[in-house]
């Protein structure tokens, strides 16, 4: 009985431990999809993409196709046992392969298996397919001048927004532009389906919904839920590119299985990936704004008009969510938030990271800088007038109360620890003294509400097995994509049943041993599969003590958990000791747990009551260096402070708040999606993409979590989400570029810039400052 008498268990709750994957990771022992043994006579799947962004197949001459070597079968529209649609709302408008209407250039018309991916990929470029061309709808413009949507607006209104603006002692209105994001995860979309008996088939998917995988791929096959197991040990990343997209590829390479009787597997590469897959939904946002003269927002106006695609796929609750981030930190007495869904002939956009909170948030961001220019303040001191109350000027536009407000107390203390105030004085009076190179620094906060928007998808479960040697198998219906999901909800178990860490096994999410699971997504993961685990913990746990206070013949009031070992009265056991006794009596060492989040409820009709469980809150001070003869830049330093309640494990905690701010700082810096006249997405690959490198790391980047607040909702052990919010505090950077252009025309006016901030768009603000100044 060695371990009797540790002081503490190893990997408990609060420690900062590296992910467990973490060495796998780097060492490449970590299994990808690819990376499994290919089964024998395994199919390699390619898509053959359209060539048009909106047009009428008239013909599609796949002879050439099917005899080039290797072809095993080839898919088409036709070849669809069940429903031809991977809609995840069940929209009817996103087929699995194009049945006579191209929606966007590079929509899968047909889908070749071959017995390698090489012979795969030359055999689809022999397909013939004539087109009857139909006008092309490309840009957001174009979508709002045809009043062309792929759902209903939606308004959320508080108060009287024109009475406010119109009597307000200022008034400003403007409009902001902002491009969207490809997710650029290191591994492709990608399932390999291995067929079995009575038409089941068993899917290796990376996907952050394997559940809807399930769903989606039943129907295709017209074949019930249970004929479909998914399983998913890990992603390559995620991003939310792979909380609804990845069924397309799941659902072919399952029609090529059945069809042929061997297994296929569809791995996307990365140009088809990037022509293939929705991405972040790019904005116009039109503002009007009354303030007084100290900056007080009186009464705001915003229509956001979001540019989903060509179907709705989740841009309803993307643009929800980007309504409901309007008001990032800030207090509105009167507001009036419109938003249009358009429908576009380009690739249907989807969840990215923040889903539609970033876009929201950029739009009041840019507000706040407009009337700190107006008003000749420095941008922060109308971030702080703004900011949310805490007994009052706490009521949403949404209509629900702010309750765990932190911001203000947050800011003041990134103000001074990153010594805001004297380096605006210094680098005012450095961009003085210099004519090319000019600095800027913008400090912006984050509020981002947690919990899906869609109330009945806040629920998890969990499967908890103790083998009788002592050892644990922890299974739920969380999802990792390298965000350290799994590390943190077995550090949950092993607090809870005082064993250490290691006696834990984390395997792979699986939909035959949790059923019914929502995405792995909304940042929300660990709070729900943290407590679903929890919950189950807490059942063995209380079999155990039941069975400890018989054995013992002692009152259960006096069985106690300490590190690896029970104590019973006087009597003290290993944990693995009690484990055996236990399954020795009989005693049932399995169990599910169940969690749904409390408190939440939303009326999507009235746009009125909680859509979030509490909200996670952040802060960044950026700092840039501008060269004013060619737009080019640098972010020199960069100071978080951010809120993740009492968190589970500080080490995941910080990756993800240094990842998620280097991606935000990615999207709205270098990352330009550009795609021709002709709707051809044109920046597809790395050559022409620019996802930040580890060279664009600011050199001076100070991370810290705040220590003065926990969570005071009962989440998991009082921590908090933290997988998106921390890419919002990228705006800084957006905000600190906007600030040294300002100084050329002595920050009188809020410069002309929409986002991604590229060296071309900064210069070209740049000569629109001096030339207005001129
Ligand atoms: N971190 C890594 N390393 N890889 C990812 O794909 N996805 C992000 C975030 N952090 C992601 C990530 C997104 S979009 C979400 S919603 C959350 O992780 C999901 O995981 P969580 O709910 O467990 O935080
Ligand atoms: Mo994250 S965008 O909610 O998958």
């Amino acid at each position: 009985m060695a371990d009797i008498g540790t002081a503490r268990i190893h990997g408990s709750v609060g420690d900062a431990l590296a992910h467990d994957s973490a060495r796998k990771h780097v060492t490449g022992e970590a299994l990808y999809i690819d990376d499994l043994p290919e089964p024998a006579r395994c199919l390699h799947l390619v898509a053959g993409g359209a060539a048009r962004a909106h047009a009428r197949v008239v013909e599609m001459d796949l002879a050439a196709v099917r005899k080039a070597p290797g072809v095993v079968c080839v898919l088409t529209a036709a070849d669809i046992p069940g429903v031809n649609d991977i809609s995840p709302i069940h929209a009817h408008d996103d087929p699995l392969l194009c049945a006579g209407e191209v929606m966007f250039w590079g929509q899968p018309l047909f889908c070749v298996a071959a017995e390698t991916r090489a012979a795969a990929q030359a055999a689809v470029r022999l397909a013939r397919t004539v087109y009857e061309d139909l006008p092309a709808i490309l840009s957001i413009d174009a979508a709002l001048a045809e009043k062309s949507y792929v759902l209903e607006d939606q308004r959320l209104t508080k108060g009287n927004a024109a009475a406010a603006i119109a009597s307000a002692p200022r008034r400003l209105s403007g409009r902001f532009r902002h491009g969207g994001q490809d997710h650029f995860y290191l591994e492709g979309q990608v399932s390999l389906v291995v067929p079995s008996e009575d038409g089941d088939v068993h899917i290796f998917c990376s996907t952050q919904h394997p559940t809807e995988v399930q769903m989606n791929v039943a129907q295709v096959l017209d074949r019930p839920a249970n004929a479909v197991t998914v399983e998913v040990r890990r992603m390559g990343g995620g991003f939310g590119g792979k909380e609804s997209q990845a069924t397309q590829w799941a659902a072919l390479a399952a029609l090529a299985a059945l069809k042929t009787g061997r297994p296929a597997k569809f791995r996307l590469d990365r140009d088809d990936d990037m022509v293939m897959t929705g991405k972040r939904h790019d904005f116009i946002i039109d503002w009007q704004v009354g303030f007084d003269e100290d900056g007080r927002i009186q009464g705001i106006d915003f229509v956001q008009s979001a540019r989903a695609g060509f179907s709705a796929d989740l841009s309803g609750a993307i643009a929800d969510r980007a309504m409901f981030h309007a008001d990032n930190a800030y207090y509105f007495p009167h507001a009036s938030i419109l938003s249009h869904r358009c429908k576009t002939h380009t690739v249907s956009n989807t969840a990215f990271r923040g889903f539609g909170g970033p876009q929201g948030m950029l739009g009041i961001e840019e507000v706040i800088d407009a009337i700190a220019r107006e008003l000749g303040r420095d941008p922060l001191d109308i971030r702080q007038v703004n900011f949310y109350g805490t007994d009052e000027r706490n009521m949403t536009p949404y209509h629900m109360t702010v309750e765990d407000n932190i911001i203000d107390e947050l800011v003041r203390r990134l103000e001074e620890s990153s010594n805001y105030r004297h380096r605006r004085l210094v680098i005012a009076a450095q961009n003085a003294a210099s004519s090319i190179v000019k600095r800027g620094l913008a400090l912006t906060p984050v509020k981002f509400g947690i919990s899906f928007t869609t109330s009945f998808l806040n629920q998890a479960g969990a499967l908890l097995h103790i083998y009788n040697d002592g050892s644990v198998h922890l299974n739920h219906g969380g999802t990792e994509m390298g965000q350290g999901l799994f590390q943190k909800v077995a550090q949950v178990v092993a607090a809870e049943l005082q064993i250490d860490l290691d006696r834990i096994k984390i395997s792979a999410t699986h939909t035959g041993k949790v059923p019914n699971t929502s995405a792995t997504a909304a940042s929300s993961g660990s709070d729900m599969n943290g407590k679903a685990a929890q919950a189950a913990a807490i059942i063995l746990k209380e079999r155990l003590i039941d069975f400890a206070a018989r054995h013992f013949n002692v009152p259960a009031a006096d069985v106690a958990f300490l590190p690896n070992r029970i104590r019973a009265g006087a009597e003290e056991i290993t944990f693995d000791a009690l484990v055996k006794l236990a399954y020795l009596d009989r005693v049932s060492l399995s169990t599910t747990g169940f969690y749904k989040t409390p408190k939440i409820d939303y009326d999507r009709k009235t746009a009125r009551g909680r859509p979030f469980y509490y909200f996670a809150y952040g802060a960044a001070v950026s700092e840039v260096a501008v060269d004013t003869l060619t737009g080019e830049y640098r972010v020199t330093r960069v100071d978080i402070l951010h809120d993740v309640g009492r968190s589970l494990n500080p080490a995941i905690d910080l990756g993800q708040i240094e990842g998620g701010f280097i991606q935000g700082m990615g999207w709205l810096t270098s990352e330009e999606l550009w795609w021709d006249e002709k709707g051809q997405l044109k920046t597809h690959a790395p050559s022409t993409y620019k996802i930040p490198t580890a060279s664009d790391r600011p050199p001076d980047f100070r991370v810290q979590l705040q220590d003065f607040a926990e969570n005071r909702e009962d989440a998991i052990h009082r921590s908090k989400a933290v997988g998106e919010p921390p890419l919002m505090l990228a705006i800084s950077v957006f905000r600190a570029l906007s600030d040294a252009i300002a100084s050329v025309a002595d920050y009188r006016y809020l410069p002309e810039l929409a986002a991604p901030a590229t060296p071309e768009r900064v210069l070209a603000a740049i000569d629109a400052l001096r030339e207005r100044d001129a």
